[in-house]
């Protein structure tokens, strides 16, 4: 883009002032600044100042909610459900889409998430076990399963610089396919685009809904239907415990011929951060915790139950055809009030010390009323749930760490190993199994050559 046309577009749409340090810039500079111009999708931003000036009208949908329904497994529909999935992974028709574009500003890392050293005993980073799944899930059906990661402008660099640090974890390469989301412009009250430096506009990722375009501007979804993949697992970065592309969720899906499917448990407790499935209008609905009031998170039923009470964890499945005909979706957008550091008119950037501007996102799960059929299957958190989020307390490194030990203990409980648990049901020494040795109890009959010492940590990893 010319600075002319710059100009031109700016001034259409009355945003002249990005180019008002034009004059003190050097020549990389101008460059990089006319780059972030081209990018701007003023489309949304359209969006963004329409609901900066009629919050109500343009908010997102806001008609009576009831709880959604919610489908609990039988042993009998277990069985048929993991006998489907099962089928789809050997088919080779599973493919796995994990978000990693977010950047973990509540635990206070400076990297990306993804390399958050989270294995109790090895300090294997977060990455390391999502990747090792899919590559044991493959290796046991005899297929490949390729993973599509998104990542963001600002942790592209390091994100990738981690799978290579770690050798892919030892996925092949050629089925790691990164894709970047896009980045926004932050708005101030008068819907100006906020500058942060004299030739930099602050930007900020587009919110994990941004994963629907950006599969498709990336070519992730060309790639998906060049290898045929119909059913697309769906997952964040933070959570350890999940059970990637899991057969009995993966069939439920399908035998239920559901365009989007969610893994949902019943909340620790009001308050916690979790978004609702709802009814509204007859079609499923999430609400953000953020965006429930607090009279409807402590609702409660007759017998005394949270109303709303099943929230979702993220992990979902999309049948493929679905998330082609929503990669052009317009997504309704979030706003939230921040302090964005702004470029004063002598050049210098100051943060403010209180919310001066806006930031817009898209929530994947928004796609949920488009879908003709959603399926919300419950899950038992304790075997699947435990998400690295803040940096003390509920939802740490240190209770993901823990969680993760127990499960891999009842494993090893499952196979005759008696392991020794504290006061609070937690095993004394820490276990560690690497999804390559073992993805499941049945795993570790077969690998287990002998009975590990468990008065030591039990680390028990691929040779
Ligand atoms: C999120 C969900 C919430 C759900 C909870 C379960 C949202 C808005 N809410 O809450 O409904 O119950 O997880 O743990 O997501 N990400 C991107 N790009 C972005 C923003 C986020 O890739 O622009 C990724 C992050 O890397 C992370 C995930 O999305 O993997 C979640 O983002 P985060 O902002 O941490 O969501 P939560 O508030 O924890």
């Amino acid at each position: 883009m010319t600075y002319e046309k710059a100009q031109a577009v700016l001034k259409q749409h009355k945003q002249s002032h990005l180019l008002r340090f034009w004059d003190r810039l050097d020549a990389e500079a101008r460059a990089a600044l006319l780059r972030q111009v081209a990018a701007l999708d003023f489309a949304s931003i359209g969006r963004m100042q329409a609901m900066l000036q009629s919050p109500q009208a343009a908010a997102a949908a806001t008609g009576q909610i009831s709880p959604a329904r919610v489908v609990e497994l039988d042993a009998a529909a277990r069985t048929r459900a993991v006998a489907r999935g099962e089928e789809e992974l050997r088919a080779g028709r599973v493919g796995v889409v994990l978000v990693a574009g977010g950047q973990g500003s509540r635990l206070g890392f400076e990297g990306p998430k993804g390399a958050y050293p989270i294995g109790p005993i090895s300090q294997a980073v977060l990455f390391h076990f999502h990747v090792r799944k899919v590559l044991a899930l493959g290796r046991r059906h005899g297929v490949t399963i390729p993973l599509y990661i998104m990542v963001s402008d600002a942790n592209h660099a390091t994100t990738r610089a981690c799978f290579e640090a770690h050798n892919w974890f030892g996925m092949p390469p050629a089925d790691v396919f990164f894709f970047e989301q896009g980045m926004w412009p932050a708005l101030d009250a008068q819907g100006q685009i906020i500058l942060d430096a004299p030739g930099h506009l602050f930007q900020s990722p587009d919110g994990h809904g941004g994963t629907l375009s950006a599969l498709d501007a990336s070519g992730a979804l060309a790639d998906m239907s060049k290898r045929r993949l119909q059913t697309i697992f769906y997952f964040q970065v933070d959570n350890p415990m999940v059970e990637v592309a899991d057969p009995t969720f993966l069939g439920v899906h399908l035998l239920e011929q559901a365009e989007i499917s969610l893994k949902v448990c019943a909340k620790r407790d009001p308050q916690e951060g979790l978004g609702v499935v709802v009814e509204r209008d007859g079609r499923c609905a999430m609400v953000e915790y953020s965006e429930l009031t607090n009279e409807q998170k402590n609702q409660r039923t007759a017998d005394g139950e949270l109303y709303f009470k099943y929230g979702s964890v993220a992990i979902h499945v999309f049948s493929f055809a679905f998330l082609q005909q929503e990669a052009r979706a317009a997504l309704p957008l979030h706003v939230a009030h921040k302090k964005v550091p702004v470029c004063q008119d002598d050049g210098k950037t100051v943060t403010p010390s209180k919310p001066n501007g806006y930031k817009f996102e898209k929530f994947i799960f928004d796609v949920l009323p488009d879908a003709k059929k959603v399926v919300n299957l419950a899950f038992d958190r304790c075997e699947e749930f435990s998400p690295v989020k803040n940096a003390t307390g509920d939802d740490s490194p240190d209770t993901t760490r823990r969680d993760l030990s127990a499960k891999w203990a009842r494993w090893l409980k499952a196979v005759g190993v008696a392991v020794p648990d504290d006061a609070q049901g937690y095993p004394l020494v820490p276990v560690e199994i690497d999804p390559c040795f073992a993805l499941d109890p049945a795993d570790l009959v077969v690998r287990l050559r002998q009975r590990p010492d468990v008065s030591q940590p039990v680390l028990l990893a691929e040779k």
